[in-house]
C-alpha cells in the first residue's frame, strides 16, 4: 500500500522567486529518487500545492521535514489516502510553474490524462486545488 498526501501551503515572500523553486524542486526531486517518492508539484507565484506517494513512512518523515521548511508556511494537509497502485509513478517530483488559473486547471487536465492510472479520489482532490483559486 502506498500513502498519498495532498497539501497546500503559501511560499515565504524570499522564496518566491521562480529559480529558487526551481531550485528547490530539483532538490526535492533528487531527494524523492533517493527515497522512492513520486508526486507533483505546483506552484502558482503564491502558493504551493504538493502530491507525494509512497511507503508511508518515507511519506511521513519527508512531510515532516517539509512541513518545518521556511521557505513556505500555512501548510495545510488536504487529504492522505492509502492506495495499492502510484498515481504518478513516472515523475519523482514534477514542478508546474503558472498564476494562471486556466493555465492551472489545463496542466491538470493534461496531468491526468498523462497519468491514466489516477483514480477519481485524486482527480477529485486536484480539481478542488484549482477551483479553491478560482474562488
Ligand atoms: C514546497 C516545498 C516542497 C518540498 N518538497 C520536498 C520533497 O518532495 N521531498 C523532499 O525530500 N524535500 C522536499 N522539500 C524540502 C524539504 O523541506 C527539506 O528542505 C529537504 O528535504 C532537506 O531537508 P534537511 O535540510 O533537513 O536535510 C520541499 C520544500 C518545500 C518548501
Amino acid at each position: 500500500m502506498y500513502l498519498r498526501l495532498l497539501y497546500i501551503s503559501t511560499a515565504d515572500k524570499d522564496s518566491k522567486d521562480p529559480e529558487k523553486v526551481q531550485t528547490l524542486s530539483d532538490a526535492a526531486a533528487e531527494r524523492n529518487r533517493q527515497n522512492g517518492l513520486t508526486g507533483l508539484l505546483i506552484f502558482d507565484g503564491y502558493r504551493f500545492m504538493q502530491y507525494l506517494e509512497g511507503e508511508e513512512s518515507m511519506v511521513r518523515e519527508t512531510y515532516g521535514r517539509i512541513k518545518a521548511d521556511k521557505r513556505h508556511f500555512a501548510v495545510v494537509t488536504l487529504s492522505e489516502k492509502f492506495g495499492e497502485e502510484r498515481q504518478f509513478e513516472q515523475w519523482d517530483m514534477a514542478l508546474r510553474f503558472t498564476n494562471d488559473i486556466a493555465e492551472v486547471s489545463a496542466q491538470m487536465h493534461k496531468v491526468m490524462e498523462q497519468t491514466r492510472l489516477i483514480d477519481v479520489m485524486t482527480a477529485a482532490d486536484l480539481q478542488g486545488f484549482v477551483e479553491r483559486r478560482v474562488a
